[in-house]
């Protein structure tokens, strides 16, 4: 059995009074979720906040992203053993925001996913497919890409220490979650892919987060499917209530 992890993705959200209230009142609420990792991502200049707040439970910190890079002349960049410094025990990369936005593309999320791990962390590596993929019948090529060009580039014991969030992009802030059934079908590709890639053993360890719009009335749902070890959330993770909701799902 795959133990399930819930973690909540800021983006750029939260001065530090805010992340120092979220804290507060969060804290309390999952004191005894014992069936689950917790996680949350603030934003660079939170981290240390973040970690103080949460020393002592068992909420882990993570970055939202990472340079491919130890250190060196990368301006607004932040290196793995900086995070890992600062307390951060997890780190978002290849989120489908940094593929569009920022041009990522799966040789970077590769080599992220690298630095990452040399530094201790572990990478909660993102994939999707859009809207317009979707619609042409072209997830299921989408998603085997990205899996090949990023986490399919590492070794199996590389492997063994990453998580997969399946973050389908038109389910991103959008308000419409993949149907239960739609998610655990390309959770299952993945793990297929790993198991092609690696081994089935490292395939049926995988964990594999599902993204997109994860509300606390429908966690539930998505849960309920094997395939699914958890949930990366966006927009929900912001409020303590909410995101203690969903953490508390069982
Ligand atoms: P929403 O939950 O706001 O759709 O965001 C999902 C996400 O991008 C998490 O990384």
């Amino acid at each position: 059995m795959r133990r399930r992890v819930i973690a909540g993705n800021w983006k750029m959200y939260k001065t530090l009074a805010e992340t120092r209230a979220f804290f507060s009142a969060f804290l309390p609420l999952v004191s005894n979720a014992k069936h689950c990792d917790i996680a949350v991502a603030p934003p660079f200049t939170a981290l240390s906040t973040a970690v103080e707040a949460a020393k002592g439970s068992s909420v882990a910190i993570a970055g939202q992203n990472v340079s491919w890079s130890k250190e060196g002349a990368f301006t607004g960049e932040v290196s793995a053993p900086m995070l890992a410094e600062v307390g951060c025990r997890y780190v978002i990369i290849g989120h489908s925001e940094r593929r569009q936005v920022f041009r990522e593309t799966d040789d970077n999320v590769a080599k992220k996913t690298l630095m990452a791990l040399s530094s201790g962390l572990t990478p909660i590596v993102c994939l999707g497919e859009t809207q317009e993929e979707r619609d042409a019948g072209l997830a299921e090529e989408v998603l085997s890409r990205q899996f090949t060009g990023g986490p399919g580039a590492l070794t199996a014991e590389e492997f063994s220490r990453i998580l997969i969030a399946y973050e389908p992009v038109w389910a991103i802030g959008t308000g419409r979650t993949a149907t239960p059934e739609i998610a655990a079908e390309a959770h299952s590709l993945l793990r297929r892919c790993a198991g092609e890639n690696f081994s089935v053993h490292l395939a049926s360890a995988l964990r594999i987060l599902y993204g997109g719009s994860v509300k606390p009335d429908n966690i539930q749902g998505l849960m309920a499917q094997e395939e699914l070890d958890g949930a990366l959330v966006g927009g929900a993770s912001l409020d303590a209530k909410s995101f203690a909701a969903i953490v508390n799902f069982v």
